[in-house]
């Protein structure tokens, strides 16, 4: 029988990671020119939307305290966005349950963002296409496309321009969730005030790609580097300490995720990531680890019975 109410609609978004991140200069708009190989890791966040009298917005799980409940949260501007494309109020309740570190440099906000596109554009029947989505993500954030499509992806522009990349193995990954978060902006401000005015030095991602396309986690792990992490360490001293001590536990490499604070770790296979773990656990320069793989699929519809 069909019900008069619509079921709520749940989608799965995961985190990322920077394999590469090269920082260009500003830009008139204010943001900086990025190539970036972006790679989706399975720590996840779950987004449901539901019909409601009220527009409302729920946020459960770790860090919840410093997710915004107004209108500057992310996931509700990508509702009030689809409601404005689509001539409709946002009578909905928002539901998110976070999974990925808040404010950790590993794109959560911008993965609730994609992952309440998906899921409301789902509820509402609304049959966009891959394209207009991108477009939509786009003027949401700079990541928000790329929580869209997971997987490993070449990012250009400001980060929001996508293109697949061949990767050929699962590669098995040590998070290091910090204690406190990083603001995005500032990480940027602090990279031009090391900058100052000298060159900005190259960073050629051909590497990363022919490492990602061999399929050899070593080879990746030489060729790992992301120009945002002096400024992270320059803001976080203590990142330092957590960077060695994943090493010293037996990852390949380490780098700052993103913006930071949050530090990954490239591991040889599944059993020596856990090794890392649990080492890493025990040594207090973090507040927490996780395991994780990728790369995994971007925003997806999770069927009623993976989500009862
Ligand atoms: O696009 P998003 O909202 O995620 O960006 C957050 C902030 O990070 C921007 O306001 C800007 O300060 C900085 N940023 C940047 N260049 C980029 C992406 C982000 O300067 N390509």
């Amino acid at each position: 029988m069909l019900s008069a109410v619509p079921r709520p609609v749940t989608v799965r978004v995961p985190a990322k990671i920077n394999l590469h991140l090269a920082v260009g200069g500003v830009r008139p708009d204010g943001f900086h020119d990025l190539v970036t190989v972006f790679h989706a890791v399975s720590l996840f966040d779950e987004v449901s939307v539901e019909r409601a009298d009220e527009p409302t917005l729920d946020v459960h799980g770790d860090g919840v305290a410093e997710v915004p409940l107004d209108a500057t949260n992310l996931a509700w501007r990508a509702v009030e966005l689809l409601a404005q494309k689509a001539g409709r109020d946002p009578d909905v309740r928002v539901t998110l349950r976070k999974g990925i570190p808040v404010a950790g440099g590993m794109a959560g906000g911008s993965a609730d963002a994609a992952g309440a596109l998906v899921a409301l554009s789902t509820l509402w029947r609304m049959e966009l296409g891959r394209d207009e989505l991108s477009e939509l993500a786009a003027e949401l954030g700079s990541d928000v496309t790329f929580g869209l499509h997971g997987g490993t992806a070449l990012g250009t522009g400001r980060g929001e321009q996508i293109i697949p990349v061949l990767a050929r193995h699962r590669l098995h990954w040590v998070i290091a969730l910090a204690r406190g978060g990083l603001s995005t902006p500032g990480v940027f401000r602090e990279l031009d005030r090391l900058r100052g005015d000298g060159d900005i030095p190259e960073r050629p991602v051909e590497p990363v790609l022919e490492a990602l396309a061999g399929g050899d986690p070593r080879q990746l792990a030489l060729n790992l580097g992301n120009d945002l992490q002096a400024a992270a360490v320059s803001m976080a001293p203590d990142l330092r300490r957590t960077l060695r001590a994943g090493v010293n536990s037996g990852a390949l490499a380490g780098l700052v995720s993103g913006s930071g604070p949050t530090c990954a770790f490239l591991c040889a296979d599944a059993d020596s990531a856990v090794d890392v773990a649990t080492e890493l656990a025990g040594m207090g320069v973090c507040r927490t680890v996780r395991v994780a793989h990728g790369p995994v699929n971007g925003a997806r519809v999770v069927d009623d019975d993976e989500h009862p």
